[in-house]
């Protein structure tokens, strides 16, 4: 069944039963003509979150949080209106219908959907053949574990020029399309393409759903870039992603907090090391729609960059935005010049969650950078930090 507009909710509502998604994410009892449980909007001891089954609606008496399955699964999910409806349309079974460009963009777009998904598992079967020792000696030597590996989708892109390619033209993926991932690149000559990854430690970088959408590749060696990512494609614009967020978003919400990193591995060892609300930025330059895409998942961000004068400069220029932006903001500071994954490696959880919980808001930040700088105890010194410190 193919629908649009009005129709296309209607039959979503018949279809798919508030209760029953509900029940994935709260556990609900019958007590009347509702259902009762823990909402999942706010911290309570006692149930105040109601649904009406027949009506398809919830309601929480707590929070004040209420609506339709729509609304429960933009709230739940944290997505916009096309994307809940989308994922219910799946749900439900249901296609959504589309005008015939829109229908053809749709479906260019899932190919290219099946393109990176197809190549992120070529990448993860080359880290178990022979040709992946050095990946997995890699992997080994950064202490990455193999259930992360697998989650995080790691993988290897081989020496040589053309592994990718054929592999993926053999599933009958064309050239062109996968230029358009940004996978292979045209030959100067004019005939034929050639992968852009080779030889590196492949970072997929997954969208909402789980789906592959670009790659962050990390040289195995000193080449550089140390890290060669996807170009911009119409599945991915880096500004607008944050790495490790579609891991890390149910402990987001759990948490009320977003921990953002600078760099993949930073993200990955989080993670690993059990610090489950951390995503990265991407490199240092934070953007408006990363800084408004934290602030869709929680109340409150905590930015952990790099401690070296890089990471510093970045600190200073997020703070901006996320002053711009209305977002509650600390900044951890990490001592030593290191990175998370470094601190997490040396020091563990337990000191790396002492210091997010030390983190400072932006006043405190300031004053604590300026008074390192400035003698406090001169009037000079107290000049210079009042300068620094008051707007
Ligand atoms: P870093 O240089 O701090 O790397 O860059 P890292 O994350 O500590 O990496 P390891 O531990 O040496 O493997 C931070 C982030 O900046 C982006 C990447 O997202 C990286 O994770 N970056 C860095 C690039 O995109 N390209 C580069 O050449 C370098
Ligand atoms: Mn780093």
């Amino acid at each position: 069944m193919r629908l649009g507009g009005e129709a296309l909710k209607e039959e979503i509502r018949r279809r798919v039963d508030l209760v029953d998604l509900a029940a994935s994410y709260v556990t609900l009892r019958k007590s009347g003509r509702y259902y009762k449980g823990l909402c999942p909007f706010h911290q309570e001891k006692t149930p105040s979150f109601h649904v009406d089954r027949e009506r398809g609606l919830f309601h929480c008496f707590g929070c004040g949080a209420g609506g339709d399955l729509f609304d429960f699964v933009m709230r739940v999910q944290r997505l916009t209106f096309p994307e809940a409806l989308e994922e219910l349309a799946r749900r439900a079974g249901v296609e959504v219908e589309r005008s015939p460009e829109a229908a053809r963009r749709a479906t260019e777009q899932e190919r290219l959907y099946q393109a990176m998904d197809a190549a992120v598992r070529f990448f993860e079967e080359q880290v178990r053949v022979s040709g992946g020792v050095r990946a997995r000696a890699y992997l080994e030597r950064r202490g990455v574990d193999a259930e992360m590996a697998r989650r995080f989708r790691l993988g290897y892109a081989p020496e040589g020029w053309d592994g990718l390619l054929r592999a993926l033209e053999g599933r009958g993926f064309a050239a062109g399309l996968l230029e358009r991932c940004g996978l292979v690149a045209a030959r100067q000559s004019g005939s034929g393409h050639y992968d852009m990854f080779r030889h590196r430690l492949v970072f997929p970088i997954l969208d909402l759903r789980d789906r592959p959408v670009a790659l962050g590749a990390r040289a195995l060696d000193d080449a550089v870039p140390k890290y060669l990512n996807s170009p911009e494609t119409p599945l991915f614009s880096k500004s607008r992603m944050l790495y490790a967020l579609n891991w890390a978003r149910e402990a987001v919400r759990a948490a009320g907090e977003i921990v953002v990193v600078e760099g993949y591995m930073d993200a990955l060892t989080c993670h690993q090391l059990g610090v489950a609300h951390a995503v990265a930025s991407l490199g240092t330059a934070l953007t408006m729609d990363q800084v408004l895409l934290c602030k869709r998942f929680a109340p409150r961000v905590i930015l952990v960059y790099d401690s070296d004068a890089a990471g510093m400069a970045a600190t200073e220029r997020a703070m901006e935005l996320f002053e711009d932006a209305e977002v509650e903001v600390r900044i951890a500071v990490l001592p030593g010049g290191g990175d998370p994954d470094r601190y997490l490696r040396d020091h563990g959880a337990e000191a790396f969650r002492a210091l997010l919980g030390a983190a400072m808001p932006i006043f405190d930040y300031r004053l604590d950078r300026a008074t390192a700088r400035h003698d406090a105890r001169t009037t000079e010194g107290k000049v210079a930090i009042a300068d620094e410190v008051l707007p």
